[in-house]
């Protein structure tokens, strides 16, 4: 007789697993526990069980029944719940804007000078920031005594090893691997000792190498010329005035017309009509001696700018904290 109920409860739930919904739940509570239900039946026909076994079967339909109550209503409980959840979801508001990510307008920057040098056939490498000094000094032709090397300028390490102050030890590592002819772009961050409206303790730097035979200052005004009119217009005017580097004889900075007065003279460029965007030379003969470059034919250009100041005149951007504030309305707009 056990076995009779037991089915019945199995089939109960079997049905219950399957309702889809709270009606199909309350159809199957009135057809095993209403009154005309298959549980309360089973009940009923108890009293008509020999005297033995009615106790027995009593005890455990009521079980049965027990257990079979506590189903429903928790399956009522689930199926409501899903209800609400469905209603929580109103199809009808309007969306929410989804904000997708841009480069950094300095990645943006490094990016496309990078991509104007390798259109020119430049490849591109990159090298460590933690320099030691022969790299970003000695073997540069940086002397022991030059100013460059001061601890103001310079965050040390320790004796022997900095924080690069400028991506020109790239064109020693190039040098090194390989033979001529050479022609790399090399960008990354560099460090100075140096806080204010236009420095930042960290900045970036592109350089650029070309080693050949042959190699000319003409062949370095081409290709910076070619850079600056895919940079900026080609409209820009720039020129080049005598300057010193260590690493290069002789050497040049790089002045573009003022992109705020195209010349005139305003406020950004110091009435001057020009701004400096980067330092160039030819390579001194004592950086090809260090890496072993020794043949007279081998000739060749370095430049090296910051990508901060190329970005600044490119946007008319005029503090370069701005870069580094994490401020969404600034970074949004590039
Ligand atoms: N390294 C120089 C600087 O940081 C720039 C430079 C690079 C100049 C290569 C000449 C040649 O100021």
């Amino acid at each position: 007789m056990d076995a009779t109920i037991d089915k019945i409860y199995a089939e109960a739930l079997a049905e219950l697993a399957a309702a889809p919904d709270a009606a199909a739940v309350q159809d199957l509570a009135v057809r095993y526990l209403g009154r005309k239900g298959k549980v309360t039946g089973f009940l009923r026909g108890i009293a008509q069980l020999p005297s033995t076994e009615r106790a027995q079967a009593g005890k455990r339909a009521n079980e049965i029944k027990r257990a079979l109550e506590a189903e429903v209503e928790a399956a009522q409980q689930r199926l409501s719940r899903d209800r609400e959840t469905v209603a929580a979801l109103d199809v009808t508001l309007p969306g929410r804007r989804i904000h997708p990510g841009v480069l950094h307008p300095l990645t943006q920057v490094t990016g496309a000078v990078c991509d104007i040098f390798a259109r020119m056939g430049f490849s591109v490498a990159e090298g460590p920031e933690v320099e030691t000094d022969y790299y970003n000094f000695e073997a540069l032709n940086v002397p022991k005594y030059h100013p460059a090397r001061d601890m103001q300028d310079t965050f040390y390490v320790s004796d022997n090893i900095v924080l690069r102050t400028q991506t020109s030890p790239m064109q020693i590592r190039v040098m090194e691997k390989q033979a001529p002819p050479v022609a790399v772009v090399a960008p990354g961050k560099v460090y100075r000792c140096d806080s204010d409206l236009t420095h930042t303790p960290m900045f970036h730097q592109v350089e650029g190498l070309l080693v050949d035979r042959d190699v000319s200052f003409a062949d370095l005004k081409g290709t910076l010329t070619a850079f600056v009119h895919e940079m900026f217009d080609p409209q820009t005017a720039l020129r080049f005035r005598p300057s010193f580097f260590p690493f290069t004889e002789p050497s040049a900075e790089v002045d573009i017309v003022c992109v705020m007065c195209r010349g005139a003279g305003c406020r950004v460029c110091g009435r001057s009509g020009w701004l400096e965007i980067l330092g160039a030379g030819m390579v001194h003969p004592n950086v090809f001696r260090s890496v072993g470059y020794d043949s007279p034919q081998v000739s060749g250009f370095a430049f090296g700018m910051g990508v901060e100041r190329i970005a600044m005149l490119k946007y008319g951007i005029d503090d370069i904290r701005k870069f580094y504030n994490n401020d969404l309305r600034f970074l949004g707009q590039f």
